[in-house]
This record gives C-alpha cells, sequence and structure tokens, in this order.
C-alpha cells in the first residue's frame, strides 16, 4: 500500500519480497556502524514480520523508500513505536539508506513527508528520535525536521548514551 509519495520517491508498505533488497541496508556495517551492527538474512525476514504486524497494530511502522525513477528500493523512513522510553510511549521517525544512495538529499526528502503525515493525517503530537553523537548525517536530518535535543537516554545493550531529540506541535 502506497502512503506517501515526494518529488523523487514513494514510500510503501513493506512486504516479505524486499527481503533481499534490504540486504544492502542491514547487511553493510558502514550502514549498521550506528545501530545493533550487521543483520542476517533470518533477521530481516524477522523484521519484516514485526513491520507487517505493526502496520495492522499501531497503523504505521517503517516504509520502504522507492525511488520513483527506476522503482528502487534505497531504504526505509518511517514511525516506529515504543510503548516505554525513558518512562513513557514515544513515537520514532527513522530513517536508514543503502550507502550508495547517500548524500543525496533522500533522507530529508522523505523524512519531512513522514514528520507531516505523522502530525496531520495521524494526529500524533510528540515525535522522538535516538541519535548516537556521532551521527552527523542523522543529526543533520533530525535538525532539517526542526528537532530539538532534549536529553541523554541509555538503551539496553547499549555502552554510551544517545542523543533524544524531540519535535512537538504548538500546544
Ligand atoms: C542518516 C542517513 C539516513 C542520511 O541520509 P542522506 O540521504 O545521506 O541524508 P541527506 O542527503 O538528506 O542529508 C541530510 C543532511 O546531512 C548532511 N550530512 C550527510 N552526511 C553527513 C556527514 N557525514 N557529516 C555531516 N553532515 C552530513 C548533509 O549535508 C545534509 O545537510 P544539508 O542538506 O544541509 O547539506 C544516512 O547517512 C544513513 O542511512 N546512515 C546510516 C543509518 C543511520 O545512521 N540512520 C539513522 C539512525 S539514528
Amino acid at each position: 500500500m502506497q502512503i506517501l509519495e515526494t518529488k523523487r520517491l514513494l514510500l510503501r508498505h513493506f512486504h516479505l519480497l524486499d527481503a533481499s533488497a534490504l540486504r544492502a541496508i542491514f547487511a553493510d556495517p558502514e550502514v549498521m556502524r550506528f545501530g545493533d551492527g550487521v543483520q542476517t538474512d533470518a533477521w530481516i525476514r524477522g523484521w519484516l514480520e514485526q513491520t507487517l504486524a505493526n502496520y495492522g497494530h499501531w497503523g504505521f511502522g517503517p516504509y520502504a523508500l522507492v525511488k520513483k525513477e527506476n522503482s528502487q528500493i534505497m531504504g526505509y523512513c518511517g514511525l516506529f513505536y515504543f510503548p516505554e522510553l525513558a518512562g513513557q510511549a514515544e513515537v520514532e521517525i527513522g530513517y536508514r539508506l543503502a550507502r550508495n544512495q547517500w548524500g543525496k538529499g533522500y533522507a530529508s526528502e522523505a523524512a519531512l513527508a513522514v514528520r507531516d503525515y505523522a502530525f496531520q493525517t495521524l494526529s500524533m503530537s510528540r515525535l522522538v528520535a535516538m541519535i548516537d553523537p556521532g551521527n552527523l548525517a542523522s543529526l543533520a536530518v533530525a535538525k532539517k525536521l526542526g528537532m530539538v535535543y532534549e536529553k541523554e537516554i541509555l538503551l539496553e545493550g547499549y555502552d554510551h548514551p544517545d542523543h533524544l531529540y524531540v519535535l512537538e506541535t504548538p500546544k
């Protein structure tokens, strides 16, 4: 199901057949450097199954980024539900692209559309992003969205804190 369209991208629901396209993202150590590290095919399948379940359960999830020009999947951008993050439920806006697609403005283009979709269509009032302070590209995307630093947050299994960035609709 298509969710959004931007100038150069279509954002649609993932399906299980997208597993091989996701290897360029989840099996690349550079792409996974700020994250849980390189993942296996079995892990990718599990991620897709969970993603499909989340569309049904929460009404949102990560969306496949498809380049209009050639229908190629270049990564994901979307919304992740955390039932308990530092004491409260949060929705994270997240993005991850295959390395050969970096630096062309795709993450910003997709994330701006997902931010507006979250606030205007899904009626959310707050989005967060958990960013490793060394991940300057991710930080640049978050700042373009208008996100601001709130606090440090230590995630389970991590040896150093991420920075929590937030964006709230005016009350
Ligand atoms: C983060 C990521 C999605 C950015 O994707 P992208 O399509 O290259 O981003 P954009 O081209 O939209 O660039 C966004 C901004 O980041 C800046 N940027 C990109 N790489 C940068 C770097 N290494 N250092 C500093 N700034 C950088 C760009 O200059 C741009 O700002 P500008 O438009 O003002 O020039 C991509 O690097 C990625 O997939 N990284 C690995 C996964 C990841 O870390 N995801 C985020 C987890 S929190």
